[in-house]
């Protein structure tokens, strides 16, 4: 049972005594790719780790980047953490992370490596889509109740990456120029206001540098900010392979060094830091501190002694965690547009009739890619398979694909894993947009000229496109939000002929949509949803469910309108510039009047709602408004309120918000809690960020 922190501490220190070095040792370092060493002869179990955040990954052969290739580890895939981040749902967020500790658990792991949680400081960074938002605080509020989901099933959620890990181009060594009040103020306030609101037993430190110093041997981050300020007395865990100083990293506050290559006993925290304790150069109390904090990381989790009776179980692939991941994709698919109604096509209406599936996104998984974060899925409904199980039998539903990332001959895998290799290349790059040699543009040409043809022979015409994970992943960034694949050609040319064709995009972070948009009526956005994510855009279509999702990050119309692109830099593989300061995101934008595509905070739904009469209550701890539901359909808003700039903070940032579910013409009060760190300030209150009323 866990008892206060002090407590297991005593614990830990009793069970320390009777550890040899050697076992200690054994106990500090990856003795497997996911698994350290335990001490049979006391019980001490290996602590065991794995890869979320989109589901538990799939299992390697302990000391081998190699699959065991079994069928046990198909697991829920949950959606992404920029999905969850759209339902602006807390409830979702903690079922989200139930769902991930419960299979973690059913799957005996201890550890779960999620969930990320850097800012979206720009919308290049590949690994975008395990982050939440832009914003601190709605990634505060979501990751804290996920860590809550994780944590609730005796397996530790970890923070991850500390800190500033915000592009993968040169990820291993790239160093970051920041103001220390940007830093702290920003960005790892994050960290410490979800270790305040939702204790996450451990933290991983960030492959990146921070002024010169890498994150994992910090002494700045991790002994003076993480553990002196902030009491932080979790377990931290490096990233794979990001110890780079057996000394420095032995006398930073980081406690366990894991990695990715097979000389186990070579790793910084094995021999070399054995022989450094044995020669004096390194005092053994700074080992005996880094196997307490394992140790109490261990009672926590039940692990020890007769506690583990008492450690909970938990099952896997369980249609509770179907129905629970079901909901979160409902909650998370974004309306953008909705010209004319197009949407719902409701189900009577379309009997006899034939739809047009275009895209290589509907008809593609998603689940088994995007680096660390890829799984095994049990299955994964695409969009094609989600529209025809619903919508199926007297309507007719043919599919073209309309573009392709590459060649269908082309096969995709080396038959390495990249993650063997990812400390000797570098660590990561920037992609073109693929400037497609003549056989793939001439292939693309016949793909879309396919779909011209066919396009006037159908009642309804359903795009499907977007990004997918070669481009959304691990090791690499995007050099701009173009489109790829040529899908502004063939959007281009498709909206000419049927302007009224259904345009459902997926992605990691926004795309670049000028070149079509102003022609688009009907606009769906999805993260990457889970392995429900077909049904629920498919409900959201037919309009069995009135789309609930808002952008958690600005959509810019360029990547240069973003502030950490054009005012700070990004992408450069040695260092990067974080000139824009406090002004990430929206705040930039609004600040300078710049034109976006679609606001933080968007989203339509099938009906209209009417914000009116906001005031105070409690105080000013709380916003109240008036909530109306002018429509004939059930639906959901959030209701999202701001703090407008002044000379304490001269941005506009969210200090609020709740969804709120109402019925068909219904009206509510609904009371929205709000968290002002610079207090007492003028607030507003609305839809998105641009579409205020001021709370008087
Ligand atoms: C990633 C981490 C991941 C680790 C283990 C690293 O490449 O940066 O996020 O948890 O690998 O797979």
């Amino acid at each position: 049972m866990e008892g206060s922190i002090q407590t297991l501490r005593y614990r830990a220190e009793e069970i320390l005594e009777d550890l040899t070095l050697d076992e200690k040792i054994g106990m500090i370092h990856g003795d497997e790719l996911f698994r350290t060493k335990g001490v049979e002869r006391l019980g001490i179990p290996p602590l065991s780790m794995s890869d979320g955040p989109c589901g538990v990954r799939a299992e390697f052969h302990p000391r081998e980047w190699v699959s065991v290739g079994n069928t046990d580890d198909y697991v829920t895939y949950i959606p992404c953490n920029s999905a969850i981040a759209a339902t602006w749902d807390r409830q979702l967020a903690r079922s989200a992370g139930s769902v991930l500790g419960e299979e973690a658990r059913g799957r005996g792991k201890d550890v779960m490596l999620a969930p990320g949680v850097n800012l979206k400081r720009t919308p290049l960074c590949g690994r975008n889509f395990e982050y939440f938002s832009e914003d601190p605080y709605l990634t505060t509020e979501l990751a804290s109740e996920y860590v809550k989901g994780v944590q609730s099933w005796d397996v530790a959620a970890c923070l991850k990456h500390f800190a500033i890990n915000h592009q993968e181009t040169g990820r291993l060594g790239v160093d970051a120029e920041i103001d220390t009040d940007v830093l702290e103020e920003l960005y790892l306030q994050v960290y410490k206001d979800i270790i305040d609101a939702a204790d996450p037993y451990s933290i991983m430190s960030a492959y990146n540098k921070i002024h010169g110093e890498y994150c994992s041997q910090s002494k700045y981050l991790l002994n003076e900010v993480l553990r002196e300020r902030w009491g932080y007395q979790g377990f931290v865990v490096s990233d794979w392979g990001a110890v780079n100083d057996t000394k420095l990293a032995a006398e930073a506050a980081i406690d366990c060094e894991m990695s990715v290559t097979y000389d186990f006993d070579e790793y910084k925290f094995a021999n070399p830091l054995k022989k450094m304790v044995e020669s004096g150069e390194i005092d053994e109390s700074l080992i005996d501190e880094k196997v307490i904090r394992i140790l109490i990381l261990m009672l926590r989790l039940n692990m020890i002694g007769e506690d583990r009776m008492i450690r909970k179980d938990a099952s896997y692939n369980t249609f509770a965690a179907r129905a629970k991941v079901l909901d979160i994709a409902r909650g998370s698919v974004v309306l953008l547009k909705n010209e004319d109604n197009i949407l719902p096509i409701i189900r009577p209406e379309i009997k006899e009739k034939r739809i047009l599936v275009v895209g290589e996104n509907a008809n593609k998984i998603h689940s088994n890619s995007g680096g660390s974060a890829e799984i095994k899925a049990l299955y994964e409904i695409s969009p094609l398979m989600g529209l025809k199980s619903r919508i199926g039998g007297s309507t007719k539903i043919d599919y073209l694909q309309g573009y392709c990332s590459k060649l269908n001959s082309e096969t995709a895998s080396s038959g390495t894993n990249w993650q063997e290799l990812s400390l000797e290349n570098g660590g990561g790059s920037a992609l073109g947009n693929g400037d497609a040699d003549k056989e793939l543009r001439e292939f693309r040409g016949k793909l879309r000229e396919e779909v011209l043809q066919a396009c006037t022979e159908y009642e309804y015409i359903i795009f499907v496109g977007g990004l997918n994970h070669n481009i959304d992943s691990e090791g690499v960034d995007r050099r701009n939000i173009e489109l790829p694949y040529e899908q502004n050609e063939l959007l281009d040319a498709l909206l000419d002929k049927r302007p009224d064709t259904i345009v459902a995009l997926t992605g990691g972070a926004c795309v670049d949509m000028s070149k079509w948009i102003h022609k688009c009526k009907a606009l769906l956005w999805m993260y990457y949803n889970g392995m429900e994510g077909g049904n629920a855009l498919a409900e959201v279509i037919v309009g069995d469910i009135s789309p609930s999702g808002r952008l958690p990050e600005t959509f810019y119309i360029s990547e240069k309108d973003c502030s950490g692109v054009s005012v700070g830099d990004c992408g450069d593989e040695k260092m990067v510039h974080y000139r824009e300061r406090f002004h990430i995101g929206y705040r930039h934008t609004c600040k300078e009047n710049i034109k976006v595509l679609f606001p933080f905070g968007y989203g339509l739904s099938y009906s209209e709602f009417e914000i009116s009469d906001p005031s105070f209550n409690r105080g000013m701890e709380e916003v109240r408004v008036m909530l109306k539901n002018n429509s004939d359909f059930d639906a959901t808003e959030v209701v999202q309120v701001y703090r407008l700039p002044d000379e304490k903070a001269d941005y506009i940032q969210l200090v609020g918000f709740e969804k709120v579910y109402l019925k068909a013409n219904g009206t509510i009060n609904a009371s929205i809690p709000i968290k002002d760190r610079q207090g007492d300030g003028k607030y507003a209150v609305g839809k998105n960020v641009l579409e205020l009323i001021p709370v008087q």
